[in-house]
């Protein structure tokens, strides 16, 4: 009897959970429909700007986003992405200016392709199409920089160009726009005009970010995201920064990541279980290992060193450790509110 009600109850959240991602995927192709009608009228008439270094710095630094995820050499500290700049004491190639070591990569991709690669077309393809060739020991997480949200001009792609090329190397503006590489994507964006822009997220199916944000700051909220992730300068270091993810990341990728952390676990922030030789189980995400320590962040955010002398072994976990269960525990208007507060973070 106890068991017939177990399973019926068991059944109904299975179903309750179904719904609620094919609402919420309803809902998304609703809204990338109403993005391409804005953004189809909304990018005549805008006036190239210039075309520079300078401005490629500006891009970098801003409206590209290429710093919440690149370092530069000792400028900025992100460290999820390879560093775009000269690191001494890396070892290579991560030692070399980027426009060396994209000569490394030309070759592999000429290789591969059997088409001539320039280290200038290297570049440019990992701008237009970063699944291409993913650099050794990270994912496959660059957005393409001309589609939402990130949304760049081909000018503002050739400023970014000149301004990578000028770290380290000679700023050749002819290689870029003879490039064929450069030539094929942007007749091929051309086609697909309705894409490029600057769109707002913003028709968004009644979600209210005020109650969104109270979900993700109140400790005692059904959610309390803030236990693992900054957001407007507060909040915890368990989960990656949110300060800026929706500046970077498509609302279908942010949406993944609550509702299904780990189908795509953020480079980083791999979890592991320790097993150490007294018997315990220690899960949480690696923050660092020397010849004496392991050391590992938990869900709480408590950082153990757990010399390397007591452990009996390390396995790599595939579940996040982000809760996988919000999809249960969140309402549908709770998640529309929070997604609409995650959007207004860019
Ligand atoms: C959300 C994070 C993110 C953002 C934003 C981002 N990138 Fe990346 N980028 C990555 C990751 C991850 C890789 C490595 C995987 C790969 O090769 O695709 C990468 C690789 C690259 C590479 C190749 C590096 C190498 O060593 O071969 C270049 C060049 C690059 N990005 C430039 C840029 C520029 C320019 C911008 C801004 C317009 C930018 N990225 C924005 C995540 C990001
Ligand atoms: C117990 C800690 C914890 C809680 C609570 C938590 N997260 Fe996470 N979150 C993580 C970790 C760790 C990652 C990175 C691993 C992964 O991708 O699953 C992550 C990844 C993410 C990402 C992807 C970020 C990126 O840059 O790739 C988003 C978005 C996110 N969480 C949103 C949320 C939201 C919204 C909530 C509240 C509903 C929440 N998280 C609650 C730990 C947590």
């Amino acid at each position: 009897m106890e068991e017939q009600t177990n399973k019926s109850g068991a059944q109904r959240a299975f179903i309750r959970s179904v719904v609620f991602v094919l609402t919420v995927l309803v809902v998304f192709i609703f809204i990338a429909e109403v993005i391409t009608d804005i953004s189809g009228q909304a990018h005549r008439g805008s006036v190239a700007a210039g075309v520079g270094p300078e401005q490629g710095q500006e891009i970098f630094f801003g409206k590209g986003k290429c710093s919440t995820c690149h370092s530069l050499g000792t400028q900025g500290s992100a460290i999820r992405c390879p560093n775009l700049g000269v690191k001494e004491g890396a070892g290579p190639p991560f030692d070399m200016p980027i426009i060396e070591r994209a000569a490394l990569r030309a070759k592999e991709r000429t290789e591969k392709t059997g088409q001539p690669y320039r280290p200038i077309d290297y570049i440019i393809e990992s701008h237009f199409d970063p699944g291409a060739y993913v650099v050794e020991g990270y994912k496959n997480e660059m957005p393409t920089i001309w589609k939402p949200p990130i949304s760049l001009t081909a000018d503002e792609e050739m400023s970014v160009d000149l301004f990578l090329q000028s770290q380290g190397g000679e700023v050749d503006i002819a290689a870029i726009s003879n490039s064929p590489i450069f030539a094929k994507y942007k007749a091929s964006r051309k086609s697909l005009e309705s894409d490029v822009g600057v769109v707002a997220f913003k028709p968004y199916l009644g979600g209210d970010p005020a109650k969104g944000e109270e979900i993700f700051f109140n400790p005692d909220s059904v959610a309390p995201c803030a236990k693992c992730h900054t957001a407007k300068g507060k909040g915890g270091v368990v989960g990656p920064e949110l300060t800026n993810v929706a500046g970077s990341r498509t609302a279908q990728y942010i949406i993944e990541s609550v509702l299904e952390p780990s189908k795509e676990i953020a480079s980083g922030f791999e979890p592991f279980l320790v097993v150490t030789n007294d018997g315990d189980f220690i899960t949480g995400v690696k923050k660092g290992e020397d010849d004496k320590t392991f050391d590992i962040m938990d869900d709480q955010g408590e950082i153990r060193k757990i010399p390397k002398s007591n452990i009996e072994k390390v396995v790599p976990q595939k579940v996040s450790i982000m809760p996988g269960n919000f999809r249960e525990i969140l309402t549908m208007e709770q998640f529309h509110d929070l997604l609409a507060f995650l959007l207004t973070l860019t």
